[in-house]
C-alpha cells in the first residue's frame, strides 16, 4: 500500500475581534477533523450508503500544524482577492509554500465559507482561506457549518479537486470515473437517493455543497486525482521530497 504523506501546516489567524482570534482549541479541533476526514477514520463513515461504501477512501494524507501566526487588523472583512495573504495589503505572508500548507482565518464576508487556491498557481497565495466560525468544531464556530468540513472541502481542490456535480450540468466532468454525474450543487441535508442526472448523487461526497453533518466521504477516484499532485513530476511533488 502506498505511504501516509504528512503535510505540514501553517495558520495564519487575521482578526478584528476577539471571537476572529480563535483560540489554539479551535485550532487543534480543526487539524484532528482533517487528519480524520482524509484517513477515513471519521465517525460518520457508518452514513455511507450501501452503493457508495466500497469506494470510500482513506486518502492517507494527515496534516501536522508546524506554526500559528496571529494578526489584529482594523479589516473586519476581506472577500476573496488574496489580500490577507500579503502584509503589505494588511494580511500575513504565506509561510514557505513549496512545504508547507498555508491556511489564512481571516472574515472573507459575503456568506463565502472558504476558498482554495488549485496546485500549479501562484505560490505567493497558495493555500486555503477560511471564515473563523467555520474553522474547527469548537469555540467561535457558526452551525450547521461547524463540523470542520469547509476545511476538508477546500483542501480536497487544494489538491486538484472539483466540485462532484463538475460546475455544470449532466454532462459536465469532475474528471474522477468513480463519482456520479450530477448537475447542480446538493444543499442542507439531502434525503437518500437524490437523483438529479440519471444515477443516484453522491450528496454525501466532501466536495458536494452539503451541510458539514451531511459530508463524509471521498472516493478512490478521488485519492488517485489528489494523491497525483505528489507525485515527482506533479505540481506539489516539493512536499514529499
Ligand atoms: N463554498 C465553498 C467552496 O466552494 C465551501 C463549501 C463547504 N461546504 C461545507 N459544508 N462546509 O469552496
Ligand atoms: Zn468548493
Ligand atoms: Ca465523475
Amino acid at each position: 500500500a502506498e505511504d501516509t504523506i504528512t503535510i505540514p501546516v501553517v495558520v495564519n489567524v487575521i482578526y478584528s475581534n476577539e471571537d476572529q482570534n480563535i483560540s489554539d482549541a479551535q485550532i487543534k479541533s480543526q487539524i484532528d477533523v482533517l487528519n480524520k476526514d482524509f484517513s477515513k477514520k471519521n465517525m460518520d463513515i457508518d452514513q455511507i450508503p450501501e452503493e457508495f461504501k466500497e469506494i470510500a477512501s482513506n486518502i492517507k494524507v494527515q496534516f501536522d500544524l508546524r506554526q500559528t501566526q496571529r494578526k489584529l487588523s482594523t479589516r473586519n472583512s476581506w472577500g476573496t482577492n488574496d489580500e490577507m495573504k500579503f502584509s503589505s495589503s494588511g494580511g500575513i505572508d504565506v509561510a514557505d509554500p513549496t512545504g508547507h500548507l498555508n491556511i489564512w482565518v481571516c472574515n472573507i464576508g459575503s456568506g463565502i465559507l472558504g476558498y482554495a487556491q488549485f496546485p500549479g498557481d501562484n505560490p505567493l497565495t497558495d493555500g486555503v482561506v477560511v471564515s473563523p466560525q467555520f474553522f474547527g468544531t469548537t469555540g467561535f464556530v457558526q452551525a450547521p457549518f461547524d463540523k470542520g468540513r469547509t476545511l476538508t472541502h477546500e483542501i480536497g481542490h487544494w489538491l486538484n479537486l472539483r466540485h462532484i456535480w463538475g460546475d455544470g450540468d449532466c454532462n459536465s466532468d469532475d474528471f474522477v470515473s468513480d463519482t456520479p454525474i450530477s448537475d447542480r450543487p446538493n444543499n442542507g441535508c439531502p434525503a437518500y437517493p437524490t437523483i438529479n442526472c440519471e444515477t443516484n448523487d453522491m450528496t454525501m461526497n466532501y466536495m458536494d455543497y452539503v451541510d458539514d453533518a451531511c459530508m463524509f466521504m471521498f472516493t478512490e477516484g478521488q485519492k488517485t486525482r489528489m494523491r497525483a499532485v505528489f507525485e515527482a513530476d506533479g505540481p506539489r511533488a516539493s512536499f514529499v521530497q
